[in-house]
């Protein structure tokens, strides 16, 4: 059912009134309804709204749409309603959530269930009205955000599920990913621990999954699903408040897929960390941005438009697949631990300090190439283990009584460079978005639903509890007072 337009603007004036609990907005002090027109756009190296400058005070929050459906299609809408509170509390007033999940014909693993596409052109309603839900409470509370359409991992179905479908549901030859159900177990059904699938024995070699899930920027099929995806997303009309998508200006930004990679694998890595990638202008991941970009904006013109990109590819990939003029800004994830630069099991101060200073050059190398394409960056994505070192002899090495002093530091660190590049007029940073809120979740008091999910701040291909932010979480404060401080920084300069 639909408001009617007078009960819609009713709903307004009672969000307004009860804003006050929420904590304090990004311009004027208390949050403010995101009018339905209050559209984000790029100024320079910057964003602004009809308030001002706009700085990102994000967290991902990807399993929204299934944590706000209903308990009986999986999810927990006690517990939604709690983080979303707590997370305004923390001055947080953008999310970068899934628009899209992708289901098969056989139950698969490491996997959000319900999908919100259970197979080409069939959706779970249930799982719609999730999202319609996120919106309506997101821009009540002054939230913006990141619509995902895509996944380059196997946690949403993504790619892979679409090169599947187009190919007669072949297998998905699935890297290493964290299974619930592995030894050991606990002695309750369904509350963990698990282990890794290991590639020979149960999981199939990195490259061997992303050389078939990237298989999609080519395939004629999977591609027409995928745009009529987006053409469904877009024009989806809100169920809880009567919002087209595309003309609410609650969804700041469209984004392609998170994380897509490149498909032409290269004979060698470059730089000082053997991340970066040499030139390839053929890589088909470039057309892909290029067309699917135009499609979205001439769909969407308010609303803005981006890659999902990581950044950690170095400066010709960065610039190369940011300069679409379709494409409003870009963006960058940095995973110290996933790149091999920190060992979240090594106490040593070294270990930390080299995180710490892979962080501020990435943060100081991504600010100047954006500035050379004259974009704004988002940092969307980065996290830092708990000092898990205190695990090691414990049942589980994730556990949540293990301190964050190492994360904590990292996290002033990452958010400081961040702001620093906000400050400075040649840099082009525009916000952070640590990755993931985990709320009121823990690993020792996790069950999973009857889909099989736990719904950790960790997506289901991972194990749980490894990058969680806790709402009591230190970090948390340290989200928070970035949120302040850049609001201090923006009204000495006039900004709003
Ligand atoms: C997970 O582990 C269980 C128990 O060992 C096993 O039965 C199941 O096949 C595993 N799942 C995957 C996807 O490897
Ligand atoms: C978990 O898997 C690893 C191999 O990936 C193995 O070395 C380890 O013994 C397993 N742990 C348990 C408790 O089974
Ligand atoms: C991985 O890819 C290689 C090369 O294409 C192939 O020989 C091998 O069978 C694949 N392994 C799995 C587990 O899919
Ligand atoms: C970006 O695009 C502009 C306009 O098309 C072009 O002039 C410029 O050389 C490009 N920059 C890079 C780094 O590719
Ligand atoms: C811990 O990290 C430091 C810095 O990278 C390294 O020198 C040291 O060897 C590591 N210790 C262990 C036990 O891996
Ligand atoms: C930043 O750029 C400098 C100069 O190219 C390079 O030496 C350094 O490794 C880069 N830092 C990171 C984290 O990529
Ligand atoms: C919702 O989440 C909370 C906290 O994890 C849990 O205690 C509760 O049982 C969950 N409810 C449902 C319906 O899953």
């Amino acid at each position: 059912m639909m408001f009617s337009k007078s009960a819609r603007l009713l709903a307004t004036a009672f969000a307004v009134a009860s804003a006050a609990p929420y904590g304090w907005g990004p311009h004027h002090g208390k949050h403010h309804e995101i009018a339905a027109d209050d559209f984000v756009e790029t100024d320079g190296l910057r964003l602004k709204d009809n308030a001002g400058t706009v700085y990102l005070t994000g967290l991902n929050y990807w399993s929204c749409l299934n944590l706000a459906a209903d308990d009986s299609a999986g999810g927990n809408h006690t517990r939604f309603i709690t983080e979303l509170d707590q997370m305004a509390a923390k001055g947080v007033n953008h999310l970068r959530i899934m628009a899209a999940s992708e289901g098969a014909p056989t139950w698969q693993p490491f996997r959000m269930h319900p999908a919100l596409m259970q197979s080409p052109g069939d959706y779970n309603e249930d799982i719609f009205v999730g999202l319609d839900r996120c919106l309506a409470e997101m821009s009540k509370r002054g939230m913006r955000a990141t619509m995902t359409l895509n996944n380059e991992w196997q946690w949403s179905g993504g790619f892979a599920q679409y090169v599947s479908w187009a190919n007669d549901n072949s297998e998905i030859p699935y890297p290493s990913s964290w299974n619930l159900s592995a030894p050991p177990q606990r002695e309750v059904p369904g509350t963990g621990w698990g282990n890794c699938t290991v590639e020979g024995v149960d999981a199939a070699p990195y490259d061997n999954f992303t050389e078939y899930a990237n298989r999609f920027y080519t395939n004629e099929q999977a591609q027409e699903w995928y745009r009529c995806h987006i053409d469904k997303v877009l024009n989806r009309v809100n169920t809880v408040n009567g919002r087209k998508y595309k003309e609410d200006a609650t969804i700041m930004t469209w984004q392609l897929a998170n994380e897509p990679q490149n498909a032409i694998v290269p004979d060698e890595f470059l730089g000082e960390y053997s991340l970066e990638l040499p030139p390839a202008p053929s890589d088909p991941l470039f057309a892909w941005v290029e067309s699917t970009s135009a499609y979205i904006k001439a769909a969407a013109p308010h609303q803005l438009v981006n890659v999902g990109f990581e950044g950690k590819q170095g400066k010709w990939y960065y610039q190369k697949v940011h300069n679409y003029s379709t494409i409003d800004y870009g963006t960058t994830h940095c995973w110290v631990q996933n790149w091999g630069i920190y060992d979240m099991l090594n106490s040593s101060e070294a270990n930390l300090e080299a995180a710490k200073t892979f962080a501020k050059g990435f943060i100081a190398n991504s600010s100047e190439w954006s500035a050379e394409i004259g974009k704004p960056v988002f940092l969307e994505e980065f996290g830092m283990a708990r000092n898990n070192w205190e695990n090691e002899d414990k049942e589980y090495t994730y556990l949540s009584s293990a301190g964050t002093s190492n994360k904590d530091e990292y996290f002033e660190t990452i958010i400081g460079a961040a702001m620093e590049k906000f400050k400075d007029p040649a840099g082009s940073y525009t916000g952070s978005c640590p990755w993931a809120y985990g709320g009121i979740y823990r690993p020792e008091t996790q069950h999973a639903n009857e889909f099989g999910d736990v719904w950790a701040g960790d997506p289901p291909h991972e194990s749980p509890g490894w990058y969680d932010l806790y709402d009591t979480d230190e970090a948390m404060n340290i989200v928070h007072r970035q949120q302040l401080e850049i609001a201090a920084f923006l009204r000495g300069n006039g900004h709003w």
